[in-house]
């Protein structure tokens, strides 16, 4: 059975026991856990590091993604925090999102960069197949939502989040750019739980919600119970013959570029 691969965000390290390695890519290493989640075989990256000491903007996303597709992911399961631009996404509320909204810049965010020119079908960034089975497995999860992804480290101006809230944004977050897009050019599914830590600039006067470092590491560590189930629910209901829509030619760049090719 092919390992599912799960990205743990900010306040998420070491939510899978097992053997952890250094994992060597083209690209740098990736730490990884292999163990197991409801009685299947995972692969854990914590994305920020085990001791959170890797800013957004410093994540190796290419080499987690390598590592993940070389060791035979097929399916990522990630979790990720976010802010809340509407009213209508409450703070430690849930969110499956099924757009994406990239404001990220200088990132390693495509292994199409050599010889080989390929332009990655992106309308949809996740999976519809893995996000059937997430909002099916977590009824309370908001079935849909546009997340934008800001370079960070730090959060955003009003005028920011205003612009974020006008282009049609419902959430924001760090990191999902370039991790989803990544995945998808190696061939591997994405599906995100979003766990809403704080309401961004406010939405209203003197919101006790707004974003702070701390109050987002606060309210993951509170919900690291429910998110540690949430995930055992996902991966426990992923098919074992789950195979991800070919969104790319995966066999044409594992050729040219000497990546690892995803069954
Ligand atoms: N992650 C959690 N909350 C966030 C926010 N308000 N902006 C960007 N990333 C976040």
């Amino acid at each position: 059975m092919d390992a599912v691969g799960v990205i743990g965000g900010t306040g998420l390290a070491a939510l899978v026991d097992g053997e952890t390695s250094e994992h060597a890519t083209p690209f740098g290493t990736a730490l990884v856990t292999s163990g197991e989640l409801a009685g299947r075989p995972v692969a854990f990256l914590a994305r920020h590091g085990d001791g959170h000491t890797i800013p957004p903007h410093r994540i190796n996303a290419r080499a987690n993604a390598w590592a993940l597709a070389d060791l035979g992911v097929r399916a990522v399961v990630s979790t990720a925090a976010v802010g809340s631009l509407r009213a209508e996404f409450p703070t430690q509320s849930w969110a499956i999102p099924d757009q994406l909204l990239d404001r990220t810049w200088g990132r390693g965010d495509t292994f199409y960069d050599a010889s080989l020119v390929r332009h990655l079908p992106f309308a949809e960034p996740f999976c519809p197949d893995l996000r059937r089975i997430a909002v099916e497995a977590l009824p309370d999860a908001a079935p849909r939502a546009t997340v934008a992804v800001i370079q960070g480290p730090r959060f955003s101006t009003r005028a920011e989040a205003s612009l974020l809230r006008d282009s049609g944004a419902d959430l924001v977050n760090m990191t999902l750019c370039p991790e989803v897009a990544l995945a998808a050019e190696l061939g591997m599914g994405t599906v995100t739980l979003c766990l809403v830590t704080d309401t961004d600039t406010g939405h209203v006067e003197d919101d006790p919600d707004a974003v702070t470092a701390e109050l987002v590491f606060r309210r993951l560590a509170e919900a690291r119970p429910r998110v540690l189930a949430s995930l055992e629910r996902i991966v426990a209901a992923i098919p074992a013959d789950y195979s991800p829509r070919e969104l790319i030619d995966g066999e044409a760049i594992a050729h040219v570029l000497g990546l690892p090719v995803v069954r």
